[in-house]
């Protein structure tokens, strides 16, 4: 199980490391098998990610360009990335596409360049609410799918993380039915032996959108799906390690 905290445009320095000093003194509660990833701003990949090694998490940026290095003013590369010790990136988040107007074709050269870097996406999908009350939601997320990983290597294909995100749900308190998130994780897998026969069902596919330690198990529970991507209940550490431990409780 994966569980990502995404802390968007959050926290100042001296806040990321006391968040993880308590969150590496606390690692102990834990259990093998969950992996924890948590995405601090740029400035503070460098620090965070030194604490790799004391604790039991892994760094993952929220967004990076896909050129190495250039002329591109105000942007972060991939070998920035892996420089900094990131293991994961997440890409194509819903803030990415619907505030700063990233198309499914910004975020497919992204996740072409993953296969010269030791980088693995967390890429992310999900319907606004108009779509989903057209009936559009399993067509939005395949164009998502298809477009977005196009052409893209299998090795990246393969270490690849879904995040199923309803963009009516991030931010909002108003999370999706496990119900939902169960439906729209089928189809994705789905979309995804489109590009090799049962890269579906070998995908983990994570929820995310006002996940809670109240209803995290809800959908961790899930066949389906194998984790979380949170943001508001990721800053305090008590908050984040309080729903890793409500998932691994429930199994
Ligand atoms: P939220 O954000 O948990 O605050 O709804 C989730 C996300 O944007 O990844």
């Amino acid at each position: 199980m994966i569980i990502a905290a995404n802390w968007k445009m959050h926290k100042t320095r001296e806040e990321t490391l006391e968040f993880l000093k308590e969150f590496v003194s606390r690692s102990g509660e834990i259990r093998e098998g969950i992996q924890a990833v948590i995405c601090p701003p740029f400035t503070f990949l460098y620090e965070a990610g030194e604490k790799q090694a004391e604790g039991n998490f892994r760094l993952g940026a929220q967004n990076m360009h896909w050129e190495k290095e250039g002329a591109f003013t105000g942007e972060v590369s991939p070998i920035m990335l892996e420089d900094a010790g990131v293991r994961y990136v997440v890409l194509g988040h819903s803030e990415r596409r619907h505030v700063m107007g990233e198309t499914d074709q910004v975020i497919n050269r992204k996740m072409k360049v993953l296969a010269d870097y030791n980088l693995a996406p967390i890429f992310c999908v999900g319907e606004t609410e108009q779509e989903r009350d057209e009936g559009r939601t399993g067509e939005v997320l395949k164009r998502q799918v298809r477009q977005g990983l196009q052409e893209v290597d299998l090795n990246v294909l393969q270490k690849m993380v879904i995040a199923y995100e309803p963009v009516w749900a991030i931010g909002t308190g108003r999370a999706a039915y496990p119900e939902d998130a169960r439906e729209a994780a089928e189809t994705i897998r789905r979309t995804l032996d489109e590009f090799d026969s049962d890269l579906g069902d070998k995908t983990n596919i994570l929820y995310g959108g006002s996940v809670k330690e109240g209803n995290i198990a809800g959908f961790t529970t899930l066949p389906q799906i194998q984790g979380a991507l949170v943001g508001g209940a990721s800053l305090k550490p008590d908050s984040f390690i309080g729903l890793i431990k409500a998932a691994q409780e429930a199994g």
